[in-house]
């Protein structure tokens, strides 16, 4: 409608362009003022007239449209009133389509996702959720726009401080405790190492030594490495099953290990490597940055020598049009190192295809976690936690409730992912329950809350089919229009949300969709006897309860049916 708009004054103004018309045009502030209207103090200059007399002379020679109802001319701005009919004919008969905010925007185009990437024998905190559902959430925008998606979990699986847990396992671990205890046992023996080392410094020097060995292919290095892994990977999987996500490829550091010599002699062949005390650096002082360390004095790789081997794996390999990494903004300086050297390189893709996606800390004050041994926290037990407190409500209040562990594991892990969702990604998040779990205000179990309201409304229409033969006519009060225009809003919301790499625009108009349907259906009656009416309206319930269910999937949350 407002490109149909913005044509029609661009073929009665000579001045402006369609775009610049497009920008120009605004929503009026109350709808008795229109659906959109054009200001006309910018041609006042050019065409040397009073603005009103000119938003007059447009109204006239636009004349009457038949997908206008009216053109009002109000001071300097020309106020449009859509045909309602056909407004809401049009909005809602694109919106009926199952494929409704899908697009093709990526065709033939592919995007890499780096992210969540914990750090073997590490527990996974609540840094490393953030970066799952951010990276997660992306995966889904960029699949609806028609990208195709590649899921990249960047383990940290390789560097020196396998070295010391080997030692550590050596010297003072026992296979069952291992076998039993996890990531937790594996966690312990490594501060142990460290409590140790302070004592005696050579037990650093046997795990540099381990460490070359497993870079030089020693067996028993690797088995018990790969043993480490094994387990931790068994834990990391626990927790994406529960958020329902998942990987193309568990690359992780490890993987490039082969090909760092490869890096470096690039590198040198470019003359982009210099000495500095034994170490091996490229200088970046041109671009106000420190050096990006490549190898160090004993020979061995780092983490950036494999992030470059990797940005070089990944377009050979996937050709990607953008390569994302969803990391804290504590590394920001990491990747902007990273990405210069491989444009150094003469890769020239470089420059607009990497882009890091940095986000803000997760505070846990106030959120009165029981935690594990030596006060860890694992965000799988955030999860758990949340699920459980929703399970108390749901035998408080609705004990009845068919489904109660799912629908309490869909809430309660919706809740935390919402709450780390709405806000811009680059802002910290607070974690408190009594906000997060709360099914009033801007929160997940609201959103889906109404959603189980609109599916119990149509469990009790049985007699509807959605779509079929809609007088759209009926669809008039201000509460409906409102409705019909946040239903409008989804496929430009979700390009939004690509384009900033930002999942809060999702999760922002999935709460405003919620409140203006619960506006409508607090104010308008749905099951009227007059059959027209009533499926006009159960239609727009129905397209509600689908998009809501699209843009909650988009955030990776589930909706259950009744709640
Ligand atoms: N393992 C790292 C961490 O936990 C994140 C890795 C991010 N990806 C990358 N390609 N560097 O902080």
């Amino acid at each position: 409608m407002k490109a149909k708009i913005a044509e029609l004054i661009a073929a009665n103004v000579p001045d402006l362009s369609v775009e610049d018309i497009t920008t120009l045009i605004e929503i009026p502030p109350k709808p008795e003022l229109g659906d959109f209207a054009f200001p006309c103090f910018r041609l006042a200059k050019t065409m040397r007239k009073a603005p009103q007399m000119i938003a007059a002379e447009i109204a006239e020679k636009i004349g009457s449209q038949d997908f206008l109802s009216e053109i009002k001319v109000e001071g300097a701005y020309l106020n449009f009133f859509v045909n309602k009919d056909m407004f809401a004919k049009g909005i809602l008969t694109n919106a009926l389509d199952e494929n409704y905010g899908s697009a093709e925007d990526g065709k033939g185009k592919t995007v890499c996702i780096d992210y969540s990437s914990p750090n073997v024998a590490k527990n996974f905190h609540v840094g490393h959720l953030r970066t799952t559902i951010i990276g997660n959430s992306l995966y889904k925008i960029f699949s609806k726009l028609g990208y195709h998606v590649e899921r990249i979990n960047h383990l940290g699986d390789w560097g020196t401080q396998f070295g010391k847990l080997i030692v550590a396992y050596k010297n003072w671990g026992n296979e069952d405790a291992v076998k039993e205890r996890g990531v937790a046992e594996l966690m312990e023996l490594y501060v142990k190492f460290h409590e140790e080392a302070e004592k005696n410094d050579s037990l650093n020097d046997e795990a540099r030594a381990w460490f070359v060995k497993m870079e030089q292919g020693d067996e028993e290095a690797l088995k018990i490495w790969q043993w480490f892994k094994d387990i931790s990977l068994q834990e990391y999987k626990g927790t994406y099953a529960l958020l329902g996500v998942d990987f193309d490829h568990y690359t992780g550091e490890s993987f490039y290990r082969d090909m760092t010599d490869d890096i470096v002699g690039k590198l040198t062949e470019a003359g982009l490597l210099t000495e500095s005390e034994g170490a091996r650096v490229v200088k970046l002082d041109e671009y106000d940055m420190p050096p990006c360390l490549v190898v160090k004095n004993d020979g061995s790789s780092i983490y950036a020598t494999r992030d470059l081997a990797a940005v070089l794996y990944r377009k050979k390999t996937f050709n990607f049009d953008k390569c994302l990494y969803v990391t804290g903004q504590e590394q920001k300086l990491h990747f902007a190192q990273v990405f210069k050297v491989i444009e150094l390189l003469g890769y020239d893709w470089a420059k607009d295809s990497l882009v890091h996606i940095p986000y803000g800390l997760v505070s846990l004050e106030g959120a009165k976690l029981s935690t594990r041994n030596g006060n860890v926290i694992y965000a799988e037990d955030i999860l758990l936690e949340a699920v459980a407190k929703i399970k108390e409500i749901i035998e408080e209040k609705n004990p009845e409730l068919p489904d109660k562990d799912n629908t309490a594991r869909k809430i309660g892990v919706g809740a935390v992912l919402f709450n780390d969702l709405y806000n811009q990604r680059i802002k910290d998040v607070s974690f408190k329950w009594e906000k997060l779990l709360n099914f009033d205000g801007e929160t997940g179990p609201y959103v889906q809350y109404t959603y189980a309201r609109c599916a119990s409304i149509l469990r009790k229409q049985e007699d509807f089919a959605a779509g079929a033969d809609i007088d759209y006519a009926a669809l008039s009060e201000p509460e409906t229009i409102d409705l019909i225009k946040e239903i409008s809003r989804f496929p430009q919301v979700v390009k939004d949300a690509a384009e900033r790499f930002e999942p809060s625009v999702v999760a922002r108009y999935s709460v405003a969709l919620a409140q203006s349907f619960n506006k409508f259906y607090n104010t308008v009656r749905v099951s009227v006897e007059e059959e027209n009416l009533r499926k006009a309206r159960l239609t727009l319930v129905y397209i509600t309860k689908k998009i809501i269910h699209d843009s909650m999937d988009l955030l990776g949350i589930e909706c259950p049916e009744q709640m």
